[in-house]
C-alpha cells in the first residue's frame, strides 16, 4: 500500500495563455502586480489552511517571496523549498524564519559549509535524495512531520515534478485577463510534458467565479 502523503494542491496566478511570468528568468512578481486586493486574498485565505506551503528554489532566487498570510489573519504555513545543492541568497525573505517555519529540501550534494549557514538562520535543512530532490521520499516525510495538507506555489519544473508522479489532488488557478506570448515562458506545467493522449493528467471542473477582475477555476485531478 502506498504510504500516506499530504493533500497537494498547486496553485497559480496565469495569464490567459497559461504564462507564470514575463519570460524566462523574470520575477512574476511584475505580472502580479496586475492582481487586486480580492485575489491577493483569495490565495492568502488558502495559504492561512494548509500546513505547508511548498515553492522550487529557482522561485525563491528570481522571485524571492515571502510565503507567509498577510492578507487576512492566520496562520503562517510551514515553508518548505527544494533546493538540492542549497543555493540560495541567505537574505531570502524564506530565510526570515522570526515570520514562519522554514524547511529547506536538499540532497547530499549539498555543500556542508552552505548547509550550515542556513542553519544558522534558523532553517531546517533536510537531506532527501542523491543528485535532485527525490519526492518520492520527501512526500512520506513531510506527512510524517506533520504536513497533512500542502500547497504549491510553482514554479513549472516543481509543478511538473508533482504532476507527473501523481501527487497532484488539485489544482486552482487565478487567471490574469492577458496574454503574455512567447515560445519560452513558463507555463503552468513544465519539464517533458506527457505527449501522449492517455497519459494526460485529466481534471474535472471543482468550482469556478469570479473575485475582482479575476476568474478562478478551481479542478480536481481524476484518478
Ligand atoms: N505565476 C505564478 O504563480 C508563479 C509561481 C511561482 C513561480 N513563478 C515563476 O516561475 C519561474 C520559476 O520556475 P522554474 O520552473 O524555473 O523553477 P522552480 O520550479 O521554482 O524551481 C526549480 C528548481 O528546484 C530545484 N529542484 C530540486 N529538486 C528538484 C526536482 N526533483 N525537480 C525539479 N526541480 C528541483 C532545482 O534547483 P536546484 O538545482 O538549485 O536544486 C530547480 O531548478 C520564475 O520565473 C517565477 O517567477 C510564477
Amino acid at each position: 500500500m502506498a504510504k500516506p502523503r499530504p493533500y497537494v494542491v498547486i496553485v497559480s496566478e496565469v495569464s490567459v495563455d497559461g504564462k507564470l511570468t514575463l519570460y524566462r528568468g523574470a520575477s512574476s512578481k511584475e505580472l502580479m502586480t496586475l492582481m487586486d486586493e480580492e485575489a491577493y486574498r483569495y490565495l492568502h485565505e488558502i495559504r492561512a489552511k494548509v500546513d505547508g506551503i511548498m515553492v522550487g528554489c529557482e522561485t525563491v532566487r528570481t522571485d524571492n517571496p515571502s510565503l507567509t498570510v498577510r492578507y487576512v489573519k492566520g496562520k503562517n504555513p510551514v515553508r518548505i523549498i527544494p533546493c538540492s545543492t542549497a543555493n540560495l541568497p541567505l537574505d531570502s525573505n524564506v530565510l526570515n524564519t522570526k515570520e514562519a517555519k522554514t524547511w529547506i529540501i536538499t540532497t547530499k550534494r549539498a555543500p556542508k559549509e552552505r548547509v550550515e549557514r542556513i542553519r544558522e538562520r534558523g532553517a531546517e535543512v533536510l537531506t532527501v535524495g542523491e543528485d535532485l530532490v527525490d519526492f518520492d521520499e520527501l512526500m512520506p516525510l513531510l506527512y510524517e512531520r506533520g504536513i497533512k495538507s500542502l500547497m504549491v506555489e510553482g514554479g513549472a519544473s516543481i509543478n511538473w515534478e508533482l504532476v507527473k508522479r501523481g501527487y497532484v489532488d488539485e489544482i486552482r488557478l487565478i487567471h490574469l485577463p492577458v496574454i503574455v506570448g512567447g515560445e519560452n515562458v513558463p507555463t503552468l506545467v513544465g519539464g517533458e510534458g506527457f505527449k501522449k493522449l492517455k497519459k494526460l493528467l485529466k481534471l474535472s471542473l471543482r468550482s469556478h467565479f469570479v473575485k475582482g477582475k479575476h476568474l478562478i477555476s478551481e479542478w480536481y485531478v481524476v484518478r
